[in-house]
This record gives C-alpha cells, structure tokens and sequence, in this order.
C-alpha cells in the first residue's frame, strides 16, 4: 500500500475510485456509496424535514505517510485547491518520515451549572466530599462505555463569577473512548443533576458537554524539505508568516482558517461534528488570552522547516453518522481507522500540511493562480465544455491570463466547434 502515486491526480474518477478501492478491499456496494451517496431514506431517518441533500465533492489526499503509515485522507470540500493542496505539501514530509502524531487521550468535559448558592466554597467542598457517589451514579448509566475503560474518571468544581452571582460548575471528567462522547457525557451531565442539587442545595439549569476538550488534545508534527518548499528565502517567509499569525489576531483568523481547511473537510468526510471540532479549535486558539495560531513553523539546524498543530480534536469512529453514512463508513474504512486518536491524528496531519500549503503559496505565487486554474475548469463546465476541451480551455485561460466567463465561453464555444 503506497498512498505516494505519481500522477494520481491526472486519473479519471473511475480509475482513482478502482484504485482506492483495491487498495482498501472496498465492496461494490461501498464504491457504489461512493458514487452516489447518502439515500433519502437515511437522511430522512438522520434530520428533520428533509426535502434532499446538498452534495459536495469527497476526494482523497495523496502523499501521506502518518506515524509510518500510508494513508490516503478522505476530504469532503467545496472549495477548490484544498486537496490538491494538501497532497502537493504532503510530498516535502514524505521523503523525511511523513507527519507523527500524538494525543493526551479521549477524554471529554460535561458542565453542570449550579445557580442560588449562598456558600460557594462550601458548596465545592461538598461536591468533592461525594466525588465517589457521584462517578458512580454517572458510570451506572453507561456500562458499556465503563467495560470499554471508559466513564467519569474524575470531577471537577469551578466558580464562576459572574455579574449576578458566583456560579458552581460541575465538570465531569469523561473517557469517551471510541466515541465523540456528546451523548455519553449529555445523558450523564442530565441524570447526575438532581444529586448534584441535593449536595449543594442549588438549581442546576445548564447540563451539557463542553467543545473546549482541552482533555482531548491532539497534536502533528513534521519536517519538510525546505528544497522542495522553493528553497530557503520561502521557508523563511514561511516562519514569518507564522510569526505574524501568532503576534495578530486579524492574520490568525485568517491562518487558522487555512488549517480548518484541512480538519473541517476531514471530519466532515469521516461523519463526525465539524462545529464541535470548529469550535474547540478556536476556543483553543484563544486559551492565553489572545486569538492565536494554531501551529508553529521554524526551521531546524539542517535548514529544514518543522511544523506543529496542536488542538482539541473531537472525534469519533463509533456513533452518529460515523456508523450510519454510508460514505462516512467507506472514509474510514479507506484509511483503515481503529480508533478515535488513530482518525485523529491524520485529521491533525492534514491540519498542518494545509497551513503549511497556504503560507507557501502565499509566501511565493500567491494563492489565486491556483485557484484561478480550478476556477477556469468550473467555468468551463458551466459553459459546456465536456472531456479534454475542459483542460484545453483552462490552458488557453492560463496562458491569457483572462478568467472572465464571457472569455472562457467564447474559448469553448470555438474549441468545441473544431
Ligand atoms: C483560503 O481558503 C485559506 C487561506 O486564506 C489561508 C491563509 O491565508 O493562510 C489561503
């Protein structure tokens, strides 16, 4: 299994998928789920109301080499440049051990809001005193999740002040294991409410998880050629972009986008939560006090540039649309997952190739001649060109440097009449 193909890219979809497919032992029914996505029935079953489905394009990120595996990423994105973008920066990893990832565990936060305290010191001192029962009370409702290692580990109290009152605030320190965990930790965060209320004499109003998993940190790192990044005055306009991501939080919105580029289409492509993932990252991002970059870039002592994203990952393999789309089961099963830290560190891993991609092209070219080629094709289509007159057409754009619809209609118009 090698997920570095030369020419992978220049494919025709029936071959990519034929490709991916051997390599994955898909069946047909999974590559038939590939082409055509989620049935009716189930989107029906998953949300309300349902009059259709929006599709946007799944494709796979070549070139990537995770903890010593070959691995093609599965990415479900509607903009253009993002895949091939990762895939082109992926290769600079590669050639020096590919991208090594890491994880503090899958352990995940429920808060319980506990208003109308007159002590809230006392009430904190009480909550510990009953730390047992309360885990107890909590892993009786999961015991599945408790054979699988998983359940309340541990509780935390915080005080909140606020405007009107100092709030207690239950945290409960979860192990989702395989899961995302929201329902788990919901349902727990629900039942333990009425217990909490009886220690503290309080109301409990809020019961719900918390998308700061900063218990669920994910973390990627690689080196890449700084030759294959365009040499040396690159790589270090790549580290000032860094520095300059880090330092203002106008840039860092826009620098960590380029990295939800990557994370949000993979966890969009497994089934998972992309706005608790979403969330969490920029909660994250702004943990000192200030909005800051998600990853650093520096370069080491043999001249090449090192990469590290760190951020909480929430993800799972087991639950929600991770088990019930079909599509969703085939992306796993594509990068042959076996558990939640094992999807994400190659979420991670995407992560940092993408912002690694962004700042390059931004560093050099500039980011619209890439995205001025794809936009070219999607013109074309729309103005009817079909097979190579599609390339023909985008390269005689290229070359006139005019991306205007009028221009490229008339391009395929006299193209498609030779
Ligand atoms: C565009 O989708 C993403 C970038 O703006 C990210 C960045 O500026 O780093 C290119």
């Amino acid at each position: 299994m090698t997920s570095r193909i030369k020419g992978f890219y220049l494919l025709s979809v029936e071959e990519r998928i034929k490709l991916i497919a051997e390599q994955s032992n898909l069946t047909n029914e999974e590559v038939e789920a590939l082409k055509s996505g989620l049935p009716l029935e189930l989107a029906d079953a998953m949300v309300e109301n349902v009059i259709g489905h929006i599709s946007v394009p799944l494709g796979v990120a070549a070139n990537f080499k995770v903890n010593g595996k070959e691995v093609f990423i599965p990415m479900a994105t509607e903009e253009p440049s993002v895949i091939a973008a990762a895939s082109n920066a992926a290769r600079a990893a590669y050639e020096l051990g590919g991208i090594f990832t890491s994880s503090s565990g899958t352990v995940m936060r429920g808060q319980i809001q506990v208003l109308n305290i007159g002590d809230p010191h006392g009430a904190r001192a009480k909550i510990f005193e009953h730390k047992d029962e309360i885990i107890e009370h909590c892993n009786a409702k999961d015991p599945t999740l408790v054979k699988l290692g998983g359940g309340v580990k541990d509780i935390e109290v915080h005080l909140i002040d606020t405007a009107k009152e100092t709030m207690v605030v239950v945290h409960l320190i979860v192990d989702t294991k395989d899961a995302m965990g929201a329902n788990a930790v919901n349902t727990m965060a629900e039942s333990v409410s009425p217990l909490i209320e009886r220690i503290t004499n309080g109301r409990v109003v809020l019961r719900i998880i918390s998308n700061l998993a900063d218990k669920r940190i994910v973390r990627a790192r690689g080196e890449f050629s700084t030759d294959m990044l365009g040499g040396m005055e690159i790589a270090k306009n790549i580290v000032s972009a860094y520095e300059f991501a880090d330092a203002d939080p106008y840039r860092a919105a826009t620098h960590n986008k380029g990295v939800m580029n990557g994370i949000t289409a993979a966890v969009l492509a497994s089934g998972n939560d992309t706005r608790a993932v979403e969330a969490g990252a920029h909660a994250y991002a702004a943990r000192t006090g200030r909005y800051r970059s998600l990853t650093t870039w520096e370069l080491n002592k043999e001249g090449n540039l090192v990469g590290t994203l760190e951020l909480p990952l929430a993800v799972g393999i087991v639950g929600g649309a991770t088990k019930t789309h079909p599509v969703a089961k085939a992306a796993l099963k594509i990068m042959g997952v076996q558990s939640a830290e094992e999807l994400a560190g190659y979420i991670a891993a995407v992560g940092l190739v993408e912002n690694l991609a962004s700042l390059r092209a931004l560093s050099a070219e500039g980011i619209q001649s890439g995205h001025m080629r794809l936009h070219a094709k999607n013109l074309a289509v729309m103005a009817g060109a079909t097979g190579d007159i599609i390339d023909r057409v985008v390269q005689q754009a290229v070359e006139e440097k005019d991306f205007r619809y009028d221009r490229i209609l008339e391009i395929t118009n006299s193209l498609r009449g030779e």
